[in-house]
């Protein structure tokens, strides 16, 4: 459903030397599929993340969502998809604060009315958020607030969730339940997470290394080992 092919993102610094913050990367990401792409700092996570999702045009290569090439389309089509099909979620929430947390969940749909309100009001109650639907995020806790912006990635039931270091400011229950809704997702949404802790991804189907720009290896977690080996007798054989 979403591929890219040949991916390089060059930066050029003062004296013009070039730089690769992203360098010869292929990818794909089926339907329902959930990824990791981890790597340290600096290694081009974000980079990837922005190409991936038409935020950011690479310098070389092509992205394909659903065999359409993004760079050919105008800047409406390209609006079009994001808005409809793709759901993002940052590390910082970017909640509007004088919102309040419904209005902050419809903000991305523009729309207002009473089956957009009832969509919302079921995602934040699934969440266990409901309760603060009238208040403003300010008086929520950083986990809590971290909803709002799951909701609202959610709310126009996208069919990719792109997410950039999502539990980068939580606590490590709050990492956790952040990672169950989007494990409980899979399967219908395709979600891409971009994290430098590994340590969240066991949950994935796929994990992406990356390193220096580039991908160093790709691995399936052994928790996702074990679910095939349970679901396909054959691996049991040694
Ligand atoms: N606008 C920019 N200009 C120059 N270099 C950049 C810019 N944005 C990112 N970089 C560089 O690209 C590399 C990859 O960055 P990034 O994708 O943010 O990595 P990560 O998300 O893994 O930390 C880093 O070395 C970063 O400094
Ligand atoms: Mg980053």
């Amino acid at each position: 459903m979403l591929e890219a092919r040949d991916l390089s993102l060059i930066y050029c610094n003062e004296r013009n030397d070039e730089f690769y913050a992203i360098h010869d990367v292929n990818f794909f990401a089926n339907r329902g599929e959930m990824i990791g792409i981890v790597g340290p700092s600096g290694s081009g996570k974000s980079s990837l993340l922005y190409i991936l999702s038409g935020l950011k045009k690479p310098t070389v290569g092509t992205v394909y969502y659903q065999e359409h090439a993004l760079e050919v389309m105008s800047y409406n089509e390209l609006a079009e998809i994001r808005r409809k099909e793709y759901g993002f979620i940052f590390q910082r929430h970017f909640l509007i604060n004088y919102l309040t947390v419904l209005d902050n969940v419809l903000s991305v749909v523009n729309r207002n009315d009473k089956f957009w309100r009832n969509t919302a009001i079921n995602l934040l109650e699934t969440l266990g958020i409901a309760d603060f639907a009238n208040q403003k995020p300010y008086k929520m806790s950083v986990g809590e607030r971290q909803k709002v912006a799951i909701a609202r990635a959610l709310v126009s039931q996208p069919k990719i969730i792109f997410a950039d270091e999502p539990t980068a400011s939580l606590d490590h229950s709050n990492a956790r339940m952040v990672m169950d809704i989007f494990a409980s997702l899979k399967g219908e949404i395709t979600i891409l997470v971009a994290t430098h802790d590994d340590s969240i991804l066991d949950q994935a189907d796929r994990v992406i290394h990356m390193w220096d720009g580039r991908i160093a290896k790709s691995s399936i977690p052994v928790s996702a080992i074990e679910n095939i080996k349970q679901s396909n007798p054959i691996m049991h054989r040694s």
